[in-house]
């Protein structure tokens, strides 16, 4: 089947279904242009609260759909690909988490949205990179803060918000690609650019940067910075973006190899698939849907 006519026929199945298809930032072009909305993960939580549609398709990764699912508990919400996972979020389980609030007893937890609704369960607030230094900046003085699980997300939430924490080894290995050593050579090469990363970047390569932004913050300072060359560290599936939205500005990937092999699992014809067979539908357990709500509504409210 060709790309033009499985664009036609999600097009038949989404009015069928009555659903809506939501798209990470670092989502295949395809899937970003045939989306009803593309954006970041403080983004989609916010657009999954308040869908009207019956169907929610989350082209993007397992925790994310779930988050959708915790927020709209009576839509059904589909992932086009099953084992659409993120590594990141899988480094931390409910042993090694409580383990860590044992040592802390009096440690309010912080999460990363990119973690499973049985991890949100345990936590107290969830935040994205888009807002976790403001959110760490809510946390009362005198409580200790116990971060998961992306040691570098937490790193600089610390620095921006001055709050010292607790910090869970965790990473993302896509964005742990980028090097100092990149920097300097990208910069000798655009040395009128502007330099961005994403949060999940170590330490030595955020301090490098201009900006640190989430995938949202990055869009934002590209629209509105007067820059005409931009070096972009973070997915590269977010270039697309960028080039369609500012055709008259030149974005270069710090790194081509930082791509999100999960992020790129799901294909029109996937996509087309799910639509069509309402597959794969994600389901959260009452009990923890419940308690996994709580932090990310205490998120949204401060967002
Ligand atoms: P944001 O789009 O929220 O910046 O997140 C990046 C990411 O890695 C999602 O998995
Ligand atoms: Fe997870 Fe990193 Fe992929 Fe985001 S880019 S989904 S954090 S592995």
């Amino acid at each position: 089947m060709s790309d033009f006519d499985m664009i036609e026929k999600i097009g038949i199945l989404r009015k069928k279904r009555n659903a809506i298809i939501l798209a990470h930032n670092y989502q295949r072009p395809e899937i970003q242009d045939i989306a009803d909305f593309t954006g970041d993960s403080l983004e989609l939580s916010i657009k999954a609260k308040n869908v009207k549609e019956d169907v929610i398709v989350f082209c993007g990764v397992s925790f994310m759909a779930e988050t959708a699912k915790i927020l709209s508990p009576s839509k059904t919400v589909l992932l086009p690909v099953a084992d659409a996972g993120c590594p990141m979020a899988d480094m931390i389980d409910i042993k090694s988490l409580r383990e860590l609030k044992a040592a802390h007893p009096a440690a309010m937890v912080m999460c990363y949205v990119n973690s499973t609704a049985e991890i949100k369960a345990e936590c107290d607030i969830c935040c994205t990179s888009a807002n976790a230094a403001k959110i760490a900046s809510k946390i009362p003085r005198e409580s200790e803060i116990i971060f998961v699980p992306d040691a570098n997300l937490g790193a600089w939430s610390e620095k921006q918000s001055g709050r010292k924490m607790i910090l869970y080894p965790g990473f993302c290995p896509t964005h742990v690609r980028f090097i100092p050593e990149m920097i300097i050579k990208k910069r000798s090469e655009y040395p009128s650019a502007a330099l961005i990363v994403h949060p999940e970047s170590s330490p030595d390569v955020s301090a490098l940067a201009d900006a640190v932004l989430s995938t949202g913050g990055m869009l934002e300072f590209a629209r509105l910075m007067p820059y005409k060359e931009i070096i972009v560290g973070t997915e590269t599936g977010l270039l697309h973006r960028l080039e369609k939205e500012n055709p008259d500005k030149k974005f270069i990937a710090l790194c081509e190899e930082a791509v999100c092999p999960n992020m790129k699992k799901t294909t029109l014809a996937k996509l087309m698939l799910s639509l069509e067979n309402m597959e794969e539908e994600i389901s959260v357990p009452e009990d923890i849907r419940q308690k996994a709500e709580i932090p990310v509504l205490k998120m949204l409210s401060y967002s």
